[in-house]
C-alpha cells in the first residue's frame, strides 16, 4: 500500500492543468461497444478507474491501443458478454456496459455492483428502465442476467435522476426500435458529452441538457474520434486546494460554465475567481467565510465536492451547515476530519460546521474517493505533518494529485508502506 505525507501550511501558487473527466471518459468508453469499428477518444485521464474499464472492455473483446491521453477502442469483434463480479467490485461504473452490450448483443451477463462506502447505491432504476425497453432482466448469484431480442422504444420515467442510469438506458435506446423518451434525465455535463458522442456516431438524440430526452432508434453507429472534457471535480477540488492555503493558482483547460455553482459558492466564501474562457484565476480571500450548501443534481452543489468544501468551512469564521441529499452516507471524511481537530457534528444529512483558527497534522485514513481528496487538502493546510494511508482511493479517480501540488508549491510526498 502507498500513503501521501504531507507538511502543511504552504501556500500553493502557479499554473496547473486540468486532466480529462473521468464520469466523462468512462461511458464514452463504454459506447464503444455499440460500435463495430474504432472510437479514438482524447485528453483521457491516466487513472485507475480508466484502466479498470479498460481491462473490462479488453475481456469483452474490444482491442485497446493507448498513446499518451489518447484510446483507440475497436469493438469490430464482441466476443464475450460478461462483466465479472472481480471488476465490477472494484469500480461500480463497469454497469455501463449493460446498456450497449444488450444493443449490440441482445444479451448481457453483469455483475451486481453492491453497496459502496458512500451509500447502497443500487441500480434498480437501470434495470426498470430495460425492462421497459424490453429486456428479459434476471437477478440470479449476484449477477444480473439480461436478455432481449430487439428492444424497442418506450417512455421511461426516472423516479430519481440517475447520471449512469440516464447514461445506460440512452445507450441502449440508440440502437431501439422505435422512439424512447427520457423523462426526468439527468443533466450532468458527462451526459451531455456522451449524447454529444452517440450524435456524432450517427445516434438521433434530441434534449440532451433537458429533463426530457427523446431518442430516435437507428441500425447502425459508426466510428467516431472525440476529446473528453476538463474534469469538473478536479478542478473544484485544486481551487479548494488554494482557498485552504492562502495560495492563487490558475487552472488550464477548465470549463467555468460546468462549475457555475461551486464558483459561486467560493466567491462567497471570499474567494476571487476570475474566468477567461477555458482558464479560471482563483485566489484565496483574506479570510474564509462560513457557507451553507446543499448538494443537489446538477446544476446543483455536486455531491463529489462536498467533502472538499467542508474542509474549507473548517477554518471558516462561522458555523456553516452542509447537506448531503445524494448519498445516505457521505460523510465518513468528518470522523478523519475530527482527529485533525476539526470541529463538526452530524445531524440526520448535515454536518454542522464550526470554523476553526487551524487543523492539525495526523495520521488518516481514506474510505473513498472524495473523502481521500477532502484529507489531501486538510493536510495542505494543516499545522504539522499529515499522513493519508490507503490512497488507492484517490487514485482511482485523480491523476497523479500529489504530483500537481507539489508544482504549486505542496509539500507532499507518495510513500511505501502505511496499512
Ligand atoms: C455518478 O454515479 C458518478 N459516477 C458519481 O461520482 C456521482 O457522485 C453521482 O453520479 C452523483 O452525481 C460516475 O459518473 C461514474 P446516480 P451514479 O445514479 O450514476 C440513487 C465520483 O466520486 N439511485 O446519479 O452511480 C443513488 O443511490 C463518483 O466520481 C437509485 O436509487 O449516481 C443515489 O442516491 C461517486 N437507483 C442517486 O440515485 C438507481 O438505479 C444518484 O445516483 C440509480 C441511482
Amino acid at each position: 500500500m502507498e500513503k501521501l505525507v504531507i507538511n502543511g501550511g504552504k501556500r500553493l501558487s502557479g499554473k496547473v492543468r486540468v486532466s480529462g473527466s473521468k464520469n466523462a471518459a468512462l461511458p464514452l468508453m463504454a459506447s464503444s461497444i455499440l460500435v463495430p469499428g474504432e472510437i479514438h477518444l482524447k485528453n483521457v485521464p491516466h487513472l485507475n478507474d480508466i484502466k479498470t474499464m479498460s481491462k473490462l472492455l479488453s475481456s469483452l473483446g474490444i482491442r485497446i491501443a493507448e498513446d499518451e491521453n489518447e484510446l483507440i477502442l475497436d469493438a469490430s469483434n464482441i466476443e464475450d458478454f460478461q462483466a465479472p463480479y472481480e471488476i465490477v467490485k472494484t469500480m461500480r461504473a463497469s454497469i455501463l456496459v449493460l446498456g450497449p452490450l444488450l444493443a449490440r448483443e441482445g444479451k448481457a451477463k453483469v455483475s451486481l455492483p453492491g453497496g459502496c462506502a458512500i451509500g447502497a447505491r443500487p441500480v434498480n432504476l437501470h434495470l426498470k428502465g430495460l425492462e421497459k425497453l424490453g429486456v428479459d432482466v434476471k437477478l440470479s448469484h449476484g449477477y444480473i442476467d439480461a436478455k432481449v431480442k430487439r428492444l424497442k422504444g418506450a417512455r421511461i420515467h426516472f423516479d430519481i435522476s440517475t447520471v449512469t442510469g440516464t447514461e445506460n438506458i440512452m445507450m441502449a435506446a440508440t440502437y431501439a426500435k422505435g422512439t424512447t423518451i427520457l423523462e426526468n434525465a439527468a443533466l450532468e455535463p458527462e451526459v451531455v458529452e456522451l449524447a454529444k458522442a452517440l450524435k456524432k456516431m450517427g445516434a438521433k438524440i434530441e434534449g440532451e441538457g433537458t429533463k426530457e430526452m427523446t431518442i430516435e432508434g437507428v441500425d447502425a453507429l459508426n466510428p467516431i474520434s472525440y476529446t473528453v472534457i476538463p474534469d469538473r471535480i478536479e478542478a473544484g477540488t485544486l481551487m479548494v486546494a488554494a482557498g485552504v492555503t492562502g495560495g492563487e493558482v490558475t487552472l488550464l483547460d477548465a470549463n467555468p460554465l460546468h462549475m457555475e455553482v461551486v464558483i459561486e459558492k467560493l466567491k462567497e466564501a471570499g474567494m476571487v475567481i476570475k474566468e477567461e474562457n477555458n482558464q479560471i484565476n482563483v485566489k484565496a480571500g483574506d479570510k474564509i467565510k462560513s457557507v451553507d450548501v446543499k448538494t443537489a443534481p446538477y446544476p446543483g452543489f455536486p455531491t463529489d465536492m462536498q467533502a472538499q468544501f467542508m474542509v474549507m468551512m473548517c477554518m471558516a469564521d462561522n458555523v456553516s451547515v452542509i447537506s448531503e441529499t445524494i448519498f445516505e452516507n457521505r460523510f465518513m471524511h468528518v470522523l478523519e476530519l475530527l482527529r485533525m481537530g476539526a470541529k463538526i457534528h452530524i445531524e440526520g444529512n448535515s454536518a454542522i460546521v464550526k470554523g476553526i483558527k487551524a487543523l492539525s497534522g495526523a495520521k488518516v485514513m481514506a474510505t473513498d474517493l472524495r473523502a481521500s481528496a477532502s484529507l489531501v487538502l486538510a493536510g495542505l493546510a494543516a499545522e504539522g505533518t499529515t499522513e493519508l494511508l490507503r490512497i488507492y482511493h484517490l487514485d482511482r479517480g485523480y491523476e497523479r494529485l500529489d504530483q500537481k501540488l507539489s508544482i504549486l508549491g505542496a509539500d507532499i510526498r507518495r510513500e511505501k508502506g502505511g496499512l
